[in-house]
């Protein structure tokens, strides 16, 4: 597999694709134990530690399909026509704890909705992480508000409160903490420091279903959280979306602005559409689809957290592997991605993607991850848009360039290694084979030269 500027989807979409590979490679015993790692490494022709593809993803649910092609035989595809997508919202809010949900057709749609409610826009600065999905940037952008971005903790892979602090100007109107790869954030700092400037908090939950901070789920403690229901996610739709959130008025007002602004609860007018909406509804058999894949949620984060508790045990001690540190407040991760760093110096300098492509041919599909992506032009293209230049001032926007500078953050996109989750849905043996193979090239690091 080539490990080289994969995309998180096209990563986890060939994930198991890349142990098959490397089975064509050679067939030998799965190792059982971290003293077998000696010999020669796939790369250099010698036996892959796994031949065996890791679990494919999605797992269809054959039981669904009943339900799903008698709303295709009934022509009630809309929701304004079934029950099917407010019985999914209804399941989401109650497994998370939160009082209400909106499904929209994916976690973008989701997300600006959030941005329009909360009346985060046109002029206002948001403070949010770097290392995210490009769809965190996009939103942002999306709605004519300046993307500023906070450092990143190497350590965590997530946003440094400490650098939140730093980039609050007097236009700062916002937070977008992204809970990513499915490890929370810091939330207590994050609160703190919203409550002392009085910002809006919107998270970004789109890679972190379930995973908790001090026993709250994600999505829950910010103004509103936002989920991503897409392919590769954990609860997949192939596309789908959700804002959750506590306060009634403000859901409210979720549920009429992505239906056209039809008056909703305390959303009310004379006019058939009292407030200003868009179209962002989810349809039914979208959320036929959700139903049945929210039944395998809770078990599948059991175990994901499982086996990475289990394989973090097994990498600890490995010279040059960094497992992530997990801030005192998280009680659950989603591990969206099992992520760790390669540190390099101890493996004679040899560079990441050497150290990839061996993982990846001793049966272990694995990524780099996110590079700095606000170099890639369009922070650039939007800091000269008209709607950047309308908002904000040459002087800021000039200060914004010289700032536009992330040691944590260039640190780990040079750093990090990915395993999808899907790796995690196995069992001990198939986090020994993981271990094992890091074991392995480690132990053999020479070979990397
Ligand atoms: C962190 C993050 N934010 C936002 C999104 C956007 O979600 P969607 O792809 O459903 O629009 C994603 C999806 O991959 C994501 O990972």
């Amino acid at each position: 597999m080539n490990t080289k500027n994969f995309s998180r989807r096209e990563f986890l979409a060939t994930a198991s694709a890349g142990a098959v590979a490397a089975a064509a490679s050679g067939t030998v015993p799965v190792l059982a134990g971290r003293g077998k790692t000696a010999g020669k490494l796939a790369i250099k022709g010698g036996n892959a530690v796994r031949t065996k593809p890791f679990q494919k993803w999605p797992v269809w649910n054959k039981s669904a399909e009943k339900d799903i092609v008698s709303i295709l035989r009934s022509g009630n595809w809309f929701r304004g026509r079934g029950e099917t997508v407010t019985k999914f919202e209804r399941a989401y809010a109650d497994l998370l704890g939160a009082r209400r949900c909106v499904c929209t057709m994916n976690g973008t749609n989701a997300l600006l909705t959030a941005m329009h409610v909360l009346d985060v826009g046109v002029g206002d600065e948001v403070i949010v992480s770097p290392y995210t999905f490009i769809a965190t940037y996009n939103v942002i952008i999306g709605s004519a508000a300046l993307p500023v971005f906070a450092d990143t903790d190497p350590e965590t892979f997530q946003i440094n409160p400490d650098s939140i602090e730093e980039r609050i100007t007097e236009k700062t109107r916002a937070i977008m903490p992204v809970h990513i790869l499915g490890i929370p954030a810091n939330m207590d700092r994050i609160m703190a420091i919203a409550k002392k400037h009085n910002l809006i908090v919107i998270e970004d939950a789109c890679q972190a279903w379930m995973a908790e901070w001090r026993g709250k789920k994600l999505g829950t403690i910010g103004d509103l959280g936002c989920f991503s229901f897409q392919n590769s996610k954990h609860l997949p739709i192939g596309e789908g979306g959700a804002v959750i959130g506590n306060d009634e008025e403000l859901m409210d007002r979720v549920w009429s602005y992505h239906n056209c602004g039809r008056p909703f609860g305390s959303v009310k007018g004379t006019s058939r559409y009292p407030i200003i909406g868009t179209n962002r509804r989810m349809l039914e058999y979208q959320a036929a689809i959700g139903l049945s894949q929210i039944k395998r949620l809770e078990s599948d984060t059991q175990r994901r957290n499982e086996n990475a508790e289990y394989l973090t045990s097994k990498l600890k001690g490995i010279p040059g592997i960094a497992t992530v540190k997990l801030y005192d407040g998280v009680t659950r991760c989603a591990y969206h991605l099992y992520p760790f760093r390669y540190k390099k110096e101890y493996f004679n300098n040899a560079p990441r993607q050497k150290f990839l492509a061996a993982l990846s041919r001793e049966g272990i599909p694995c990524s780099g991850g996110y590079g700095p992506q606000y170099n890639d032009g369009l922070i650039e293209a939007f800091l000269q848009s008209k709607n950047c230049t309308r908002s904000f001032s040459k002087a800021r926007l000039d200060q914004y360039r010289r700032e536009l500078h992330y040691p944590g953050n260039d640190q780990l996109c040079q750093e990090a290694v990915w395993l999808s989750q899907t790796l995690l849905l196995g069992k001990k043996r198939d986090m020994d084979d993981i271990a094992n193979a890091i074991a392995k090239v480690a132990a053999n690091k020479d070979q990397l030269a």
